[in-house]
């Protein structure tokens, strides 16, 4: 293997060294000791003891292979990409296809503010009047929330808005109000905060309804916290052997419009993406659920399911573009608990939210690739076991 430079990416060959030899790397370029790696990413990384803590009813800790993409180039900086995940090619065609994207200039992220949102669902009968009150009281009520929290106050985030929405139908048929608590919620992922916020300002809408509320909890559809991804792959990037590079770019193409035309493939198309995001995730310590929620949720928002990834000719070189939510965060639950998912936000250089939101998307978009392009070419089953036997035989 070439010399492995201090902070790039590129790692020609990181397939081929051993496991302990990337462990060695690993600990080098953080400036960490081999052992404390190695801790973080043996034996799942988390002890049985520290597990009773996390959850209940517990009887020990359950391993998945902890992996580490190269390649990656997110917004000029070059990224590793820690994965977790129990299926086979995904890591290495994460690499492969980040490869692609690197000589386009690498991926080009643009993140929304962290803004999460809790819902408040108040049951008033004269919804008119009991919407106006609420508008009328707005201040107050973001005041109330922002005291559930003054440390999130004193980092730059709180609540930052109300809205009210009415919802025909229900129970008796004649609908309910939702009261929308929108939160900047900084680095955190933010499901307990806004949850606790919903939860204090609730009494002061039943007072301003007349009503009792229902549910107070956030929304895993985190539409105003999206990440956009743009990427460029040249031309001559999707040369492979027995295809022209034009024909894969056409056969890629159209692969994207199959699943922008059907949501029976365009499942299968997010299941791809979500191969790369949900390892990142997972990787973290994050909620991998909330994302699949949120994905998924913004995938069927315009009433039919669509691919959150598309993919166009453009002049002759392919251009991607994604658009998902990501509702992620740094601190808090087990991203600071768990040693593994500790290393993994060093090792991609997490400073926040936002730069882990970046790679998890650039991830995905990286895996859609990798796949479209093996299933216009030479199939799935032969593309991407490729690949894993490529590293398996030579790793021994
Ligand atoms: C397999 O885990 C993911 C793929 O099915 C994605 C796709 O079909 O685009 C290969």
């Amino acid at each position: 293997m070439e010399s492995l430079p201090a902070d790039g990416s590129r790692l020609p060959g990181w397939y081929k060294v051993s496991r302990k030899e990337r462990i060695a790397r690993i600990a080098e370029r953080l400036g960490l000791a081999v052992e404390e790696v190695a801790a973080a990413v043996e034996g799942g990384g988390l002890s049985p003891d520290d597990a009773d803590r996390m959850v209940e009813d517990v009887l020990g800790t359950y391993g998945l292979p902890f992996a580490v993409a190269p390649n990656f180039q997110i917004n000029g900086r070059d990224v590793l990409v820690p994965m977790v995940i129990e299926e086979p090619s995904v890591v290495a065609a994460a690499a492969n296809a980040a490869r692609m994207v690197r000589d386009g200039g690498g991926f080009r992220v643009h993140t929304d503010p962290p803004h999460m949102v809790c819902q408040v669902q108040v049951f008033a009968r004269d919804r008119e009047a009991a919407t106006a009150r609420i508008l009328a009281a707005k201040a107050d009520l973001l005041a109330r929330a922002a005291g559930v929290d003054p440390v999130l106050a004193r980092l730059g985030g709180g609540p930052v808005d109300l809205e009210v929405r009415a919802i025909d139908g229900g129970p008796e048929g004649d609908g309910f109000l939702v009261v929308h608590l929108v939160v900047d919620v900084r680095d955190a992922m933010g499901a307990n905060t806004v949850n606790t916020m919903g939860e204090a300002i609730a009494p002061v809408l039943e007072g301003l309804a007349g009503a009792p509320t229902g549910l107070r909890i956030l929304s895993n559809l985190a539409d105003r916290r999206k990440v956009r991804v743009e990427a460029t792959v040249p031309l001559q990037s999707l040369r492979m052997e027995g295809f022209e590079a034009a024909q894969v770019r056409d056969g890629i193409v159209s692969a994207s419009r199959f699943a922008e035309l059907d949501p029976y493939r365009a499942a299968t198309h997010n299941k791809g993406i979500l191969n790369g995001t949900d390892a990142v995730i997972l990787a973290t310590g994050n909620d991998w659920r909330a994302v699949e929620a949120g994905a998924h949720a913004y995938a069927a928002l315009g009433g039919r399911y669509r691919p959150l990834c598309t993919w166009r000719r453009q002049g002759d070189d392919l251009a991607g573009s994604l658009e998902m939510p990501m509702a992620v965060g740094i601190v808090g639950g087990a991203t600071r608990v768990h040693p593994g998912a500790r290393l993994a936000l060093r090792i991609m250089e997490a400073r926040s939210a936002a730069d882990l939101a970046s790679v998890a998307a650039s991830a995905g978009m990286a895996n859609n690739l990798a796949a479209l392009k093996a299933l216009a070419t030479e199939g799935i089953q032969k593309g991407h076991m490729r690949l894993h036997a490529r590293s398996r035989s030579l790793e021994r």
